[in-house]
């Protein structure tokens, strides 16, 4: 993603002013929030059957959000409930098919403006919308199952003339770069046409909030969604500052560190964010700014986990299955994960009190009884994953996504660790984060991938991430018993799926955990 982010990142890792300073330092002296620890949802009657999408399932919404009169609700009901059964499964193909590429086209088309125009506030690069959207179009016309990831013939014309630093591009350069974000491109497109055969083949359901139905009132209100986008770009300033002078340290100033509550490691503004996690403001802009970066594929790249755990979810209770999702950020791939079976019994776990907020937050759509009439209990708890409050085997399944890049070697350890101690035998690990050097190779892109995971860190305030991208997870996970089953490609995310060893004497070493020591905060190390 390296020169991608270089040109589009400016636009996404923005946000906003944020709370005093006295604010956040009672916050964080208060300990486990009112968030914590409070349980949501009610579990309603048990339906044995684990529910696996047999078939495409359509998007549908509440027809109480209709404006018919009531006495034509029932019947209206009927029909929609025989229409969907009568339907052939062909379709029913046709339907989602047309539903998916308008939201998610909507949703590339909207994200591609916003970074766009976020990288003329910032006034580093000029990306051209018209050449960005005319490769889009020409991946999306492809007849191939995958469009062809272009090669060094490929002449759209420039989708950029400045480099990230404001310098102007030699023609030569230009082009590289042109190609380079060319090829990401076609592999977002790509990676949409993969979600849409899952889709299809009913492996999980049309996810809800690319349903206008269904999708929280922030993602389709256009005032909220103007209020959010504007907010965003207005803060591009502050980031680009923070950038510029590579001021990626701030919340050390702010909270001094607190081992005993916040690892070191963990008080930066990873991405030259505005108050790193440690802000209702930072969790309000999270979601925008993840999905302006990935020209609003960050959903779709997580939901790459939902094969693996929809094939184990067949044949199992969801009422007596417990899933533990670590460090959730504001909960969006909980809410694919419960959307999908909404009896499993879970628990988020979240080192910012602000996030662990917006967990409930994103949640509280399964506590409509209409809607989600068996949904299971969400229990959040305010906790640093290296050191869980959870007794040993007490989950079925662990979910992670994009925490491990954020973390260094040795708190990455303690981690996998942790993750291992609380998985029953057998239980399962479905884990997101970023590809790995060399995983360009799968989508036919090794080069534009490797340069992408070499420049990205430098530019985004990840001071963790090259090390990750050169980890070897199977090595990692393996030394605590969690072993490697299945992985896939997902553009620049990678989802994979571990399973505990059954034997729990040999699964998990006793090892002492190992102290996280303070990040470099002098020099190039305090980038
Ligand atoms: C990049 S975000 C990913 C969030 C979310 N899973 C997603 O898919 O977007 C990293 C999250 O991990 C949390 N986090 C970082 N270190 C943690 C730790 N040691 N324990 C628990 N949560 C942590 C942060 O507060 C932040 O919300």
């Amino acid at each position: 993603m390296s020169l991608a982010a270089s040109i589009a990142a400016p636009a996404a890792l923005a946000s906003r002013a944020s709370a005093s300073r006295r604010g956040r330092a009672r916050l964080a002296s208060r300990g486990v929030t009112d968030a914590s620890r409070r349980v949501v949802g009610a579990r309603g009657p048990i339906d044995r059957v684990a529910r696996a999408v047999a078939s495409p399932s359509l998007p549908s919404g509440p027809l109480d959000d209709l404006p018919v009169p009531d006495f034509l609700r029932g019947p209206l009901g009927d029909i929609v409930r025989n229409v969907e059964t009568a339907l052939p499964d062909d379709a029913k193909k046709a339907l989602l098919r047309t539903q998916y590429t308008s939201a998610v086209g909507l949703r590339l088309a909207f994200f591609l403006t916003q970074g766009v125009l976020s990288s003329r506030v910032s006034g580093r690069s000029n990306i051209d919308g018209a050449a960005a959207a005319a490769a889009i179009a020409k991946a999306v016309l492809d007849p191939a199952p995958r469009a062809k990831i272009p090669d060094e013939k490929s002449n759209l014309g420039n989708i950029v003339s400045n480099a990230a630093d404001g310098r102007a591009l030699t023609d030569d350069e230009a082009a590289e770069v042109s190609q380079f974000l060319e090829q990401h491109l076609t592999c977002i497109v790509n990676l949409f046409r993969t979600e849409l055969e899952h889709l299809e083949n009913g492996t999980y359901k049309f996810p809800y909030d690319l349903n206008p139905a269904t999708a929280p009132t922030e993602q389709w209100n256009p005032a909220q969604v103007l209020a959010i986008a504007s907010d965003t770009l207005s803060d591009q300033a502050k980031v680009s500052d923070r950038r510029n002078a590579k001021r990626g340290q701030e919340l050390l100033d702010t909270f001094g560190p607190d081992p005993e509550r916040y690892p070191a490691y963990y008080l930066q503004n990873f991405h030259y964010q505005t108050d790193g996690w440690l802000s209702a403001d930072s969790a309000r802009l999270y979601d925008f700014q993840v999905e302006t970066l990935f020209l609003g594929s960050a959903d779709t790249m997580r939901r790459q986990a939902l094969p693996f755990v929809s094939r184990w979810m067949e044949g199992r209770d969801p009422a007596d299955t417990k899933v533990l999702d670590v460090a959730s950020g504001t909960g969006r791939f909980l809410t694919f994960v419960r959307d999908n079976w909404p009896e499993l019994d879970c628990t988020a776990v979240e080192l910012s009190p602000h996030y662990l907020d917006a967990v409930r937050k994103s949640n509280e759509r399964f506590e409509d009884v209409a809607t989600y009439p068996r949904a299971g209990p969400l229990k959040l708890v305010e906790a640093n994953c290296e050191k869980m409050p959870f007794e040993d085997a007490s989950f079925d399944a662990v979910t992670n996504v994009y925490l491990f890049h954020e973390m260094p070697k040795e708190a990455r350890r303690n981690a996998a660790r942790e993750f291992a101690r609380v998985l029953k035998p057998g239980g399962k690990l479905f884990f997101v984060d970023s590809a790995q050097v060399g995983d360009g190779k799968a989508l036919g892109m090794e080069k534009a991938f490797d340069q992408a995971l070499e420049r990205f860190p430098q530019f985004n305030h990840e001071p963790y991430y090259r090390d990750y991208s050169l980890t070897n997870l199977e090595e990692l996970f393996g030394e605590f018993g969690l072993v490697l089953e299945e992985s896939t490609v997902a553009w620049v995310s990678k989802a994979w799926c571990f399973t505990k060893r059954e034997d729990p004497s040999e699964a998990v070493e006793e090892v002492e955990p190992v102290v996280v020591e303070a990040p470099d905060l002098s020099g190039a190390g305090a980038r």
